[in-house]
């Protein structure tokens, strides 16, 4: 088996990404549901971070076959003046369980390292225990929580 992790390339890899994404934000988002306005929004995303020195983004290909993806953005926020944070990662049903999520956060992290950020972040939902696994896993620490509380 081939693996190589090459750079997203917005014409050829749109669709697959974007097909990515309803299991991703299902997922994450319980009672979110992927509608065409989220999958404008999202194209509207990439194709900003396809053209921006601050974010980059990386296919991940068994044999040939586009396997996965990882999304990382340089930002600053109040808090933080240089960060590394992973906006997505996703790798594919029959793909999992092979180090392939782990080997592209890698990937993020070397990238963010070489642009000189002091550390990388990412969100992640308490209810997806494989993403928490591998975060955990790979070195990251809760820091802070986001707490929600229904009101109707
Ligand atoms: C989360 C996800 C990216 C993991 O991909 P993967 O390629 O299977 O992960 P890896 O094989 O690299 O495994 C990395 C770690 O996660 C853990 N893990 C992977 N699959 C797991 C599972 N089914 N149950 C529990 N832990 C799991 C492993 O313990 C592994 O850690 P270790 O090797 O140090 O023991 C994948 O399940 C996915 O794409 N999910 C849908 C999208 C998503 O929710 N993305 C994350 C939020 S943006």
């Amino acid at each position: 088996m081939q693996v190589r992790i090459r750079r997203f390339n917005l014409r050829r890899d749109l669709q697959t990404v974007l097909q990515f994404q309803y299991e991703t934000y299902e997922r994450n988002f319980p009672g979110f549901e992927v509608d065409q306005k989220f999958l404008d929004d999202f194209t509207r995303q990439l194709r900003s971070a396809a053209h921006s020195p601050a974010e980059q983004l990386w296919i991940l290909e068994e044999d040939g076959q586009v396997r996965g993806f990882a999304w990382g953005a340089l930002i600053t926020s109040m808090v933080d003046e240089f960060v590394g944070y992973i906006k997505n990662v996703y790798v594919s049903p029959q793909a999992r369980g092979q180090g392939y999520a782990r080997r592209l956060l890698e990937r993020v992290e070397d990238w963010f390292r070489t642009e000189g950020a002091p550390k990388a972040a990412l969100d992640a939902s308490t209810c997806n225990h494989q993403a928490l696994t591998l975060y955990s896993n790979a070195g990251y620490v809760t820091r802070r929580l986001r707490m929600e509380k229904p009101l109707q």
